[in-house]
């Protein structure tokens, strides 16, 4: 299974893409396989630098998520909703001909500072991937007080751990139906 996986945090000690990382781990993916948007320098939506060209960045990442069988895509809510990196590059990929977010198996994740864990961020997520057309897994990870739940290389808490990494394998699983 080839996977993709995309932070909606440009953070350099962001805990999403501290996710993305140990889920890369887990289902023994190279850590390249994690988008860099900070890389990618992907500017923000406007129809008038569409109509010069579509950005490379933009080209680069659309072209990783149509090589790609499945995405797992980790994200903080701000504000109670979506993160405006993740809803500014995927505005941007809806953009792109052949348009690759098509019938994607995605998993949603978040990690946030406080006890409501990100979730309603996710279900914010949800729409427009399933608007463009994908098939984002109905089960989600979300990890609250996630400075606490986190240290530099696992979960503390072993009951997180199982979870995040059931949730890994019930989505291959779905991925593998798809695929
Ligand atoms: C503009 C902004 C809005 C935020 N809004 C929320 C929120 O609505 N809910 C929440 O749980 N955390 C919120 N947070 C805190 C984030 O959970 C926290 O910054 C988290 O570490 C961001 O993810 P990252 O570590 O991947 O960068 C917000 C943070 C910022 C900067």
């Amino acid at each position: 299974m080839r996977y993709l996986f995309l932070s909606g945090s440009l953070r350099k000690n962001s805990f999403n893409t501290k996710l993305l990382h140990l889920a890369a781990q887990h289902l023994h993916c190279a850590h390249s396989d994690i988008a860099n948007l900070n890389e990618l320098s992907i500017p923000l939506y406007s129809g008038d630098i569409e109509a010069v060209g579509i950005p490379e960045g933009v080209q680069k990442l659309a072209k990783c998520i149509e090589q790609a069988q499945a995405l797992i895509i980790a994200s903080p809510e701000y504000n109670y909703s979506i993160s405006g990196v993740l809803k500014n590059a995927i505005d941007w990929i809806s953009r792109v001909r052949p348009m690759p977010f098509r019938k994607k198996p995605i998993l949603l994740l978040a990690a946030s500072m406080g006890p409501i864990a990100g979730i309603r961020g996710l279900w914010q997520t949800r729409i427009p991937l399933e608007g463009l057309g994908n098939y984002v897994y109905p089960d989600m990870f979300s990890l609250g007080i996630a400075h606490e739940a986190l240290n530099e290389q696992e979960f503390v808490n072993a009951d997180d751990q199982k979870r995040f990494t059931s949730m890994l394998d019930g989505f291959t699983e779905f991925a593998k139906k798809l695929a």
